[in-house]
């Protein structure tokens, strides 16, 4: 079988779309090396003095893992000096880091969830990296933080990488979804799924329903229809998965269809919902949108809000296209 590495994908598809300038080349595959980089912590473990706490919060007031800052970190650092940025924000930073001044600048903005899922850190459960690339308004001089403030309809690439029994890496540029699968021993990202496309139906749903009881009641009718099966009114039976880590939901939803939900509940109004929209929410919505799924907050498509913070959290609903529609059809009116 012809082995199809992550450059010459990148060559191809800039061949084929022109959608991948080599600025956004450099970008995408020193992104992916930081990776590599993460990977290979996260693979050490207990070994590497990689697990536990760093003793920190960050911005968002959640306690930080040595993951956290390490891939924070790492992610900087790699991307700092190769001329293809003009700054990068990071869930794990107050504010954005603009590129220092010993190093020539570019057009992109990078934006990542370093660490996510940290909660499985400790358990050696599937964690992973997300991140979205916008580029930045003509004729900026010095970054603002406004500079980030664009519809995930903006961005020119997204994806995440997932560390599980494989580590691999998802891609869109906005031509299709695909996917790479690190060869450990090469230190290569090899093609292993291309045009990745979503079952626009399923029979599995991904929810933290321990907070059942501070759902709004759309979420609430929607799972109780779900929940009873074939003997309710969808007339079938439905399974529930939930990992915690948003990239191995989605991993799996990409791989066989489902639908995630980290809705907005009762329990704090100033908070809707946990997931962040320029970290989380858009780079997937992005890549589930290419891949022929559906992400909504309940209302609106995600990748059409207009973020008005960097930190910001929205609702999310994201998967499989017919499911996705009749849980935000259920938040009408
Ligand atoms: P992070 O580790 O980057 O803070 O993100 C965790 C997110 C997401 O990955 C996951 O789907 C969700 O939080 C899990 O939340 P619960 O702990 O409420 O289940
Ligand atoms: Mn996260
Ligand atoms: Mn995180």
């Amino acid at each position: 079988m012809k082995r199809i590495s992550l450059t010459q994908h990148l060559i191809e598809e800039q061949r084929l779309h022109n959608t991948i300038p080599a600025e956004l080349r450099l970008l995408i595959e020193v992104v992916s090396r930081a990776c590599k980089t993460i990977s290979h912590a996260v693979g050490k473990g207990a070994l590497g003095d990689v697990l536990g706490v760093a003793g920190s919060e960050n911005v968002q007031g959640e306690v930080q893992k040595k993951l956290d800052i390490m891939s924070n970190e790492m992610l900087l650092l790699a991307n700092e000096w190769g001329g293809h940025l003009a700054a990068m924000a990071s869930e794990e930073m107050e504010s954005f880091h603009p590129i220092p001044n010993r190093y020539p600048k570019g057009e992109y903005l990078l934006l990542f969830d370093p660490l996510d899922g940290s909660s499985n850190i400790d358990v050696n459960v599937t964690i992973g990296t997300i991140f979205s690339v916008l580029k930045a308004p003509e004729g900026m001089k010095e970054p603002t933080e406004q500079d980030f403030l664009q519809p995930g309809s903006k961005q020119v690439a997204a994806g995440y990488a997932v560390y599980g029994p494989q580590t691999m890496l998802v891609l869109t540029t906005g031509n299709g979804v695909n996917c790479f699968t690190l060869d450990r021993e090469m230190g290569s990202w090899v093609m292993t799924q291309r045009d990745i496309s979503i079952p626009e139906d399923t029979a599995e749903y991904a929810i933290n329903a321990s907070n059942a009881r501070h759902w709004y009641p759309p979420v609430s009718r929607y799972i109780s229809e779900l929940e009873a099966g074939v003997e309710g009114p969808r007339g079938k039976n439905f399974n529930m998965r939930w990992i915690a880590s948003m990239v191995a939901d989605v991993h799996r939803i990409l791989t066989r269809g489902g639908v995630f939900m980290y809705p907005a509940d009762a329990r704090d109004p100033s908070k809707p919902g946990k997931l962040r929209l320029m970290y989380e929410a858009n780079p997937m919505s992005m890549i589930i949108e290419q891949a022929g799924g559906a992400a909504t907050d309940g209302s609106t498509r995600i990748l059409d809000i207009q973020p008005t913070a960097l930190h910001q959290r929205v609702p999310v609903f994201l998967g499989s296209k017919n499911e996705v529609e009749r849980v935000t059809s259920y938040h009408a009116g």
